[in-house]
């Protein structure tokens, strides 16, 4: 049975349907480096995955990962913030994977602002390729993920219908501000 328990589970789920070997992908927020060994294992060794995070113990975490897994080859590390993606990609991007937050294990006060996740949104929106997928994990339950949360949904919800199909998941049964998904694929260029 596939799980779908956690988010971050119906997360990779919906990008195992989209992202293929060879792909191009975008893990925007490291952490301790799960999504990027998703990412890496889906795309293969002739695949290539751009990993982003500000802080190097997140980085340090994800090496060691995708060490242990053998996929250091197609996994370029990135210690900038995911708002320069633009800097470094300049070609389309099938997968865009945001876990917002902070480190798990390390922390509250380095976490993901509103400011610059929305930077790095609308860069992804046009980086991404036809067909391609961008998750979006928020965690309202702590105050600036809470923010993040509300500054987020109105520019989803404002995505030109013509263009995008974006998707909105809740928990309906789990208390204390439960993390939400949003899933934005691109279906025309115009
Ligand atoms: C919830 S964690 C990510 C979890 C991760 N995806 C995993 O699979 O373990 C959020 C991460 O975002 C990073 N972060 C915060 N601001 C950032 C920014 N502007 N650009 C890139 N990463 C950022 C934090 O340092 C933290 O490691």
């Amino acid at each position: 049975m596939t799980s779908i328990k956690k988010a971050t589970q119906i997360a990779h789920l919906l990008v195992s349907q989209v992202l293929q070997p060879g792909d191009l992908a975008v893990d925007a927020t490291a952490g301790n480096g799960m999504d990027s060994v998703f990412l890496a294992g889906q795309v293969g060794p002739k695949g290539q995955v751009y990993t982003f995070d500000i802080q190097e113990e997140a980085l340090t975490l994800t090496a060691s990962k995708l060490k242990e897994h053998n996929m250091g080859q197609q996994v370029t590390l990135i210690r900038d913030g995911h708002e320069k993606l633009s800097d470094y990609i300049n070609e389309p991007v099938t997968a865009f994977m945001y876990n917002l937050g902070y480190l798990p294990g390390g922390g509250s006060r380095i976490t993901t602002r509103l400011d610059t996740t929305l930077r790095s949104i609308q860069q992804a929106l046009v980086l991404l390729k036809m067909g391609g997928i961008i998750t979006v994990i928020m965690y309202p339950g702590h105050r600036e993920g809470k923010v993040e949360k509300d500054g987020l949904l109105p520019v989803f919800n404002s995505l030109p219908t013509t263009q995008f199909v974006a998707l909105h998941y809740n928990y309906l049964n789990k208390s204390n501000d439960p993390p939400e998904l949003v899933v934005v694929q691109k279906v025309s260029s115009e």
